[in-house]
């Protein structure tokens, strides 16, 4: 199988960038929802639960700057024969999905007050610590003010709503290339048989 992209074929590289972002984006959700809905506050579980969001939420913030570079790199495959209003609905989910994967990332380290525990490996500095924070740009605010906003964007406004409302648009819109149209959009980004 080719590592880069075809003309109907998307490539290893990819794919495996694609698959591990969508399986990353599980893992951040049945994290952040495990601590909420199964965790007592201050118990092991619960620092575990959001220590595996943070790092899960990281990850996602490095591979989708490889995925940038590698897309800006390889071609695209040629689009599946739809109206113009089909590719323009398809280019900007997209671009929306990609606009996810940065925004959730960098607000949510942006809301960090403790240290990312990265996979229990390493530690990240939390923002609240670093000199960025420090040097307040320009602003003189505590950090639960400066929080406030940015956790309303990552909690309320993305991760409660649009990033779902998004995901689950681009699941259905791939599940009815496949079965309702029955072209070859899941299969190039799947086996490619
Ligand atoms: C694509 C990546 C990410 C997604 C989809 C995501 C999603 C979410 C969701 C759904 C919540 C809970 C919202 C609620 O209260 O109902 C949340 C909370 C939170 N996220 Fe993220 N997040 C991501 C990345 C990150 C990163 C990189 C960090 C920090 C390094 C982070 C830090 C936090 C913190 C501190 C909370 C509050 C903890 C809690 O509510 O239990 N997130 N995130
Ligand atoms: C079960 C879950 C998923 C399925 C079935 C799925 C399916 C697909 C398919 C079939 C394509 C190819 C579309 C085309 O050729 O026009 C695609 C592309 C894409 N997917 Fe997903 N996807 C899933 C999850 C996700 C998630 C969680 C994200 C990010 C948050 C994501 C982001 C993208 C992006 C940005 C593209 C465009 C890739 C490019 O050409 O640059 N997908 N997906």
């Amino acid at each position: 199988m080719a590592l880069r992209n075809t003309a109907d074929q998307y490539g290893t590289i990819a794919k495996w960038l694609h698959w591990l972002t969508a399986l990353l984006f599980l893992g951040s959700y049945v994290s952040v929802y495990y601590r909420h809905w199964f965790t007592e506050e201050k118990t092991p579980e619960n620092w575990t639960a959001l220590q595996l969001h943070l790092s899960i939420g990281v990850t996602i913030g490095v591979i989708v700057v490889l995925r940038i570079l590698w897309r800006l790199y390889d071609r695209r495959p040629d689009p599946e024969p739809g109206t113009r209003l089909e590719h323009l609905a398809a280019h900007l989910g997209h671009y929306a999905l990609y606009a996810v994967m940065i925004i959730m990332p960098v607000t949510g380290y942006l809301g960090t007050g403790v240290a990312t525990e990265y996979f229990f490996l390493f530690d990240i500095p939390a923002f609240k610590d670093t000199e960025l924070f420090a040097s307040q740009f320009g602003l003189s605010m505590t950090f639960e003010e400066f929080e406030k906003p940015i956790d309303f964007i990552h909690k309320d406004v993305m991760g409660a709503w649009l990033v779902w409302i998004l995901i689950l648009g681009h699941v259905a819109a791939a599940l009815y290339h496949h079965f309702g149209k029955k072209d070859r959009t899941l299969i190039r980004m799947t086996s490619g048989r």
